[in-house]
C-alpha cells in the first residue's frame, strides 16, 4: 500500500519537544511528497473531525516553543470501541493512510487498538516527561522536565541552606521514578522517596538528626509523586523536626522551551516515524537506544517497563548520601 496522506496528533499530557516532532513529521513528509494533516486535541479531534492541512510554513518558528501547537487532551470516548470506530471512519473518509501519535503510554494503547481493530497503520512517538515507555531509553520532554526540576532544586537549596531548613520537593512522573532520581542526583539532594521502594522515614529522620549534630543543617529530599504526597511525608517529619517545608514543582515541569536534546530527539523521531510508515511498519513505536533512533513493535512499547531499568534507579539512590 502506497502512503499518500498522513495525519499527526499529540495526545495525553503535553511535553516539551512535541512541537519539534510535529515540525519534523510535516517537513519530512512534505519532502517525500506526502500530504499531511494535523489533528487538533489528540484523539478527541480524531472523533470530532478537527483536521487541519499542514505545510512546511505552518510549522515555522515552533522548534523553540513548549507545549504543542496541535493541543493535547485526554479522551474518554476513545477508550470505547464506538469512539475508535468513529475516528477510523473519519480517517478513511479523508483518504488518510497512516497516523502518527505523539504521546505516552495511554496514547500508545489507543493507537494499538486502532490498528488491531481496524488494521489502520499507526506509529507512536514517545512524548511524555515521565520517561516511562518500555524499550526506549528516552522519551520526548523528559530531558527538559529534568532540567526544570533541577533548576528548581538549585533555587530551593539556596533558601534551605540560608535558613537551615529541611525541604521535601515533590516532582512529577506518575509511577515512574525517573525525574525524581535523576533530579536528585543532578541537584545534589540528600535523599529521594520513590514508588516501589519501602521508605524508611525513621531512618531518614535519624540521619538528619545525626547530621545536624555534626553541623549539617539543611537537607533536600525529593519525592516522586507516585510515592505519595510530599505534604503527607512532611507531616511525619514534623513530629520530630521543626522547620520542614514542602515545594510541589507540579506543571512547571511540563512547560518551557525544549532543551537542545529534546529538539534533536523530536527532529529525529519525527523523521523516523514517517519513514517507518513508508517502509510498511504499521504498528510500531520510535525509540532511542544507545545514541540512536530505533523502530520497534508497539506491543513491546506498551509492556510494563523493564525491571532492570527500575532497579537501576534504585541503585542510583545509594550515590546520594
Ligand atoms: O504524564 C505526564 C504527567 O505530567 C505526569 O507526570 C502527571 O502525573 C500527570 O501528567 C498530570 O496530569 P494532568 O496534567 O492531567 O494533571
Amino acid at each position: 500500500m502506497k502512503i499518500k496522506r498522513i495525519a499527526v496528533l499529540t495526545s495525553g499530557g503535553d511535553s516539551p519537544g512535541m512541537n519539534c516532532a510535529v515540525r519534523s513529521v510535516v517537513r519530512f513528509a512534505h519532502w517525500k511528497g506526502i500530504e499531511i494533516f494535523g489533528v487538533m486535541h489528540g484523539y478527541r479531534g480524531l472523533i470530532s473531525e478537527e483536521f487541519i492541512p499542514l505545510g512546511p510554513r505552518d510549522v515555522s518558528n515552533i522548534i523553540s516553543r513548549g507545549g504543542t501547537i496541535l493541543k493535547a487532551a485526554r479522551c474518554e470516548e476513545f477508550y470505547e470501541k464506538e469512539g475508535r470506530e468513529k475516528a477510523y471512519k473519519n480517517l478513511i473518509s479523508r483518504n488518510i493512510d497512516g497516523l502518527i501519535v505523539i504521546g505516552g503510554d495511554g496514547s500508545f494503547h489507543g493507537a494499538l487498538l486502532l490498528h488491531q481493530e481496524f488494521g489502520f497503520p499507526v506509529v507512536g512517538i514517545p512524548g511524555t516527561i515521565d520517561n516511562d515507555i518500555n524499550g526506549t531509553q528516552r522519551t520526548l520532554g523528559f530531558d527538559t522536565a529534568l532540567n526544570t526540576a533541577m533548576s528548581a532544586i538549585d533555587k530551593i537549596k539556596d533558601t534551605a541552606t540560608s535558613m537551615d531548613r529541611i525541604f521535601l520537593i515533590e516532582v512529577m512522573g506518575r509511577l515512574s521514578s525517573a525525574i525524581a532520581v535523576f533530579s536528585a542526583l543532578a541537584g545534589g539532594a540528600e535523599d529521594v522517596i520513590i514508588p516501589g521502594e519501602r521508605t524508611d522515614l525513621k531512618n531518614m529522620i535519624e540521619k538528619i538528626e545525626e547530621g545536624r549534630k555534626k553541623g549539617k543543617k539543611s537537607w533536600i529530599i525529593i519525592v516522586a509523586e507516585g510515592a505519595g504526597k510530599a505534604e503527607e511525608f512532611a507531616r511525619e517529619f514534623r513530629k520530630y523536626i521543626s522547620d520542614v517545608r514542602v515545594t510541589v514543582i507540579g506543571h512547571l515541569q511540563r512547560g518551557g522551551g525544549p532543551s537542545a536534546f529534546d529538539r534533536i530527539l523530536g527532529a529525529l523521531m519525527g523523521q523516523a516515524a514517517v519513514q517507518a510508515l513508508l517502509e510498511g511498519k504499521h504498528c510500531h513505536a520510535i525509540g532511542w537506544r544507545n545514541d540512536d533512533v530505533i523502530v520497534y513493535k508497539l506491543q513491546e512499547a506498551i509492556k510494563p517497563q523493564d525491571r532492570g531499568k527500575i532497579s537501576f534507579y534504585h541503585q542510583l539512590i545509594h550515590i546520594l548520601t
